[in-house]
């Protein structure tokens, strides 16, 4: 006796609603924060999560379906075996090493390049159409890792990049100014990291170019302000952990945001890790790097052609090259 006594006249389900699957690697604080922030926000039917760890897993994969009467409709399921990712839309990497107290996120690569030979394989082999999202640190050099592993185009190997230090320097901009965020356009670009390059000739605030607004009312700032701001853009990740130990709440919205953009093909421009040879005079190898790229379902669509200054396209460069020379140790 079934629970529902259907109704034969009913329609079939829509044969154009697409089932979403979502696979998260690594069920740790960043993993779970990003987790969390998907359900809240309904962007899959299907979440799969993985881990090495299989009581922990258990355990976060329970405590999420518990939740169950106050989320969205999806299915959770979380294994050790690659297996459960099979035909994942998008593959969210977050596992391995985080950084202690002080160290840097390019300390962490020969670590995380070890894990990767593990990881990447399996899953693009059980969604070979899927599109990988990496966030591992470091996580520019470990996207191109994730490019060479997988064999995938790379239009469909993204890195979350300077997305969230993206929204750490809007956050600080529009504190200074006592604006909303969400009116501010800003870009950091280049590494995830402490070559992080700020474009403060594009800011604009309600479509208000910044510098030049306060250079035409001959309105006097301090390019110290500009210096101190990034200073703390650099700096805010390394203040978090030395605090409460990671990063977590601000990484899970960015990701959940890029998913977003992705799965329902928003083609909004993000500040992601994308293959940056070619663009803006980047050279000398296969680097991806943070660019102000339009994201859709087919992954990355293109990149945005911002008008750079003549400092910043050099400190573009020595970003790329920053980076190059931590890739160029690799043995992949
Ligand atoms: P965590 O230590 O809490 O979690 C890492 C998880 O990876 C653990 O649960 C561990 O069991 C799992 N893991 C390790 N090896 C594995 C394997 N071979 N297969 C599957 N799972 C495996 O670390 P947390 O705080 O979640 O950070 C994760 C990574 O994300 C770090 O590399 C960190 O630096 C990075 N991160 C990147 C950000 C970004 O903006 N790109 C922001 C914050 C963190
Ligand atoms: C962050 O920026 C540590 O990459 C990590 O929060």
């Amino acid at each position: 006796q079934a629970f529902f006594k259907p109704i034969h006249s009913a329609a079939p389900p829509s044969p154009t609603k697409r089932h979403t699957k979502i696979s998260v690697i690594g069920a740790g604080n960043v993993g779970m924060a990003i987790a969390q922030t998907i359900l809240t926000q309904d962007l899959a039917d299907e979440l799969a999560l993985v881990d090495a760890k299989p009581d922990k897993l258990r355990g976060e994969m329970l405590d999420l379906q518990h939740a169950a009467a106050f989320l969205p409709r999806t299915k959770i399921l979380a294994s050790v075996d690659y297996e459960i990712t099979v035909g994942s839309d998008l593959c969210i990497v977050t596992a391995g090493a985080r950084q202690i107290p002080g160290e840097s996120r390019l300390n962490l690569i020969q670590r995380n390049v070890s894990l990767f030979q593990n990881i990447i394989p399996p899953l693009a082999r059980y969604s070979p159409e899927s599109i990988l999202l990496i966030v591992s640190n470091p996580v520019d050099v470990l996207t191109y890792v994730a490019w060479k592993l997988s064999g995938f185009p790379s239009n469909r190997v993204i890195g979350s990049g300077t997305n969230l230090d993206s929204s750490r320097f809007r956050f600080l901009i529009a504190d200074h100014l006592d604006v909303n965020a969400q009116d501010v356009q800003a870009y950091i670009v280049g590494e995830h990291g402490d070559s992080s390059v700020a474009l403060w000739s594009s800011i604009s605030v309600g479509g208000v170019p910044v510098l030049s607004f306060l250079e035409k009312q001959q309105i006097p700032y301090e390019k110290e302000t500009l210096v101190n701001i990034h200073k703390a853009v650099i700096g805010g990740a390394y203040e978090v952990i030395s605090l409460k130990g990671y990063t977590s709440w601000a990484i899970g919205y960015s990701v959940a945001n890029l998913a977003r953009s992705i799965l329902r093909d928003q083609r909004k421009i993000h500040p992601i890790s994308v293959l940056a040879k070619g663009f803006y005079g980047v050279e000398g190898g296969d680097v991806f790097l943070s660019l102000p790229a339009q994201l859709g379902r087919g992954g990355v669509l293109g990149v945005t052609n911002v008008h750079l200054t003549d400092e910043e396209a050099q400190q573009l460069r020595d970003s790329a090259k920053t980076i190059l020379e931590v890739q160029n140790q690799l043995n992949i």
